[in-house]
C-alpha cells in the first residue's frame, strides 16, 4: 500500500526542550508557537514548573515566563528524556539549591558521567549512581574551563555551555565532529555572550532574555519516517511541511540524495532556523552508500530509518562508528539488527559499524519489539507500510515520546 499526500510533523523536539529549559535562566516572557506536543517535551515543561519556572499552555501555544535563574530546590522526573536530564545537569550545576534528577527505567540505564565529569572539573557538585541516574546536584560556584569532548554529543556540549554561562571566566567546548547547534543559536538570540572560537564554541558569563515570540519549526527527525516510507514504497509520494533544516539535522537527507533518492528540499524561511518543505517520491533504484563517522552526529536519530532504507538499496551500505547508538533509548544497533533481521533483512554489526546488504524483500513473520524505543517503533511501522501489512509491534504506543500523532498521520497518508 502506498503513502501519498502532505504531512505537517510536530514541532521540533530539540528546539522545544531548549526554549523551555532556557526560560529557567532567562528574564522576560516568550510566546512559543508549534511547541512540540511530545511526551519528552512534556517532561521538560513539568521540570521547568517544578524548578520554579512558570509555564502556561494556551491552545497551540506555550507561554514561558522567565525565572531569571531564581530556582527552587526540587526533585525532578525527566521521564524518558535524556535531553531534559543532560541539559538540566549543566543548567543547575551553577544555581544555588539542591536538585535531584531521575527518570524511567530506560533513562536510568543511560550514562550521565560524560556530563558530570567535565562539570566536576569546573567545580560542580554532581553525584550519580555509578555514572547513571538518579543525579544529585548541589549548586556551586563554577570556573570556566576548556573542554575537548571525546564524543560529538549536542546534549553534552549544551550542558557545558549552559554551565559556562554561569561560570567565572571563559568556557570553551570543542567537539570531535560537529553536532546540532540549536543551543548555540538560541543562546545567541537570547543575548548570551557566545561565539565560535578555536573550532568550537566559547561562552562567557552573561544574562539571557527570552524573545517575545518564537515559532518552532517542524521536527525533521519526525518527518524522516514518512519521507523514507515514501522513498521505498512503490507508488508513494509524500511532502512534509514546515520542517526544520538546520544543517546539523539534515544528514539523512544528504545521505539519501547520495543514494539517488528522489527528494526535493525547498527552504522557505530562516527564522528562528532554516526551515521549509521536503518531498520524497518512490525511488526503485536506490544505491548503497558509506556513511562516514563525521556524518553520524548529523543523522544520529535517523540511523534506524536509514537502515530500513538501506535494506532496499542495491549493494552494501555501511554506517561507520555508530557506537553512540548503543546508549540511546535502547541499544539501537542491537534493536535494528534483531528486528530488521526478523523481517529477513540482511544486516550485521562489526565492531562499531553497521552493514546492510540490499535489496531484500522484507517478509513479516511473527511479532516485533520496539524495546520501548520510539524511533524503533516508528521504523517498524514504516517497514509494515513497505510490506503492505501492519506489523504487530510490542509497545508501539511509545512513538508518543517524540511524535504523538504518528499513527494518525500515517493512516491519513495511506491509500
Ligand atoms: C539531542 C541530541 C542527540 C539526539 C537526541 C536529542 C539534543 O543526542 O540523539 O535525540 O536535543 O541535543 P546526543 O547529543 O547525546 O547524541
Amino acid at each position: 500500500m502506498s503513502i501519498k499526500g502532505l504531512v505537517t510533523p510536530p514541532g521540533d523536539k530539540s528546539i522545544s526542550h531548549r526554549a523551555g529549559l532556557f526560560s529557567l535562566l532567562a528574564t522576560g516572557t516568550c510566546r512559543v508557537s508549534n511547541f512540540s506536543p511530545c511526551a519528552d517535551c512534556a517532561s521538560t515543561l513539568e521540570a521547568v514548573s517544578r524548578l520554579g519556572g512558570h509555564v502556561e499552555r494556551q491552545d497551540e501555544e506555550v507561554v514561558l515566563h522567565g525565572a531569571g535563574g531564581k530556582l527552587s530546590s526540587a526533585e525532578v522526573d525527566c521521564g524518558n528524556s535524556g535531553t531534559t536530564m543532560r541539559l538540566l545537569i549543566g543548567l543547575l550545576a551553577g544555581r544555588p539549591g539542591s536538585f535531584v534528577l531521575d527518570g524511567d527505567d530506560s533513562l536510568r540505564r543511560r550514562p550521565m558521567a560524560r556530563v558530570a565529569d567535565p562539570l566536576t572539573r569546573m567545580g560542580a557538585k554532581v553525584f550519580t549512581n555509578e555514572g547513571r541516574p538518579p543525579v544529585t546536584i548541589e549548586g556551586a560556584a563554577l570556573i570556566g574551563q576548556r573542554h575537548e569532548l571525546a564524543v560529538a554529543s549536542a546534549q553534552l556540549k549544551s550542558a557545558l555551555l549552559l554551565a559556562g554561562l554561569q561560570a567565572s571566566g571563559e568556557t570553551l567546548v570543542i567537539e570531535p565532529h560537529l553536532s546540532r547547534d540549536h543551543t548555540e543559536r538560541l543562546l545567541a538570540a537570547m543575548g548570551a555572550d557566545i561565539a565560535q572560537a578555536q573550532g568550537g564554541w566559547r561562552v562567557r558569563p552573561s544574562a539571557i532574555n527570552l524573545p517575545d515570540s518564537l515559532r518552532v519549526p517542524g521536527d525533521v527527525s519526525a518527518a524522516a519516517f514518512m519521507l523514507v516510507g515514501a522513498l521505498i514504497t512503490p507508488g508513494s509520494e509524500v511532502t512534509t511541511l514546515g520542517v526544520g533544516l538546520n544543517p546539523g539535522r539534515v544528514g539523512l537527507l544528504t545521505v539519501l540524495e547520495r543514494m539517488g533518492a528522489k527528494l526535493v528540499v525547498t527552504e522557505e524561511g530562516r527564522e528562528p532556523e532554516p526551515w521549509g518543505r521536503v518531498s520524497a517520491a518512490f525511488t526503485p533504484e536506490l544505491m548503497a552508500t558509506e556513511v562516514m563517522p563525521e556524518e553520524i552526529p548529523l543523522l544520529v536519530d535517523e540511523v534506524p530509518i536509514l537502515a530500513l532504507a538501506a535494506t532496499q538499496a542495491q549493494g552494501v551500505t555501511v554506517m561507520r562508528s555508530i557506537n553512540e547508538l548503543r546508549i540511546k533509548e535502547s541499544d539501537r544497533i542491537a534493536a535494528i539488527v534483531t528486528q530488521l533481521g526478523n523481517l529477513s533483512a540482511r544486516l550485521w554489526e562489526e565492531g562499531d559499524d553497521l552493514f546492510i546488504e540490499g535489496p531484500t524483500e522484507l517478509k513479516p513473520q511473527g511479532s516485533y519489539d520496539s524495546y520501548g524505543d520510539h524511533r524503533i517503533a516508528m521504523t517498524l511501522a514504516m517497514a509494515g507500510v513497505l510490506c503492505g501489512q501492519s506489523l504487530e509491534v510490542a509497545d508501539a504506543a511509545c512513538a508518543g515520546v517524540s511524535y504523538p500523532d504518528f499513527y494518525r498521520d500515517l493512516e491519513a497518508l495511506q491509500q
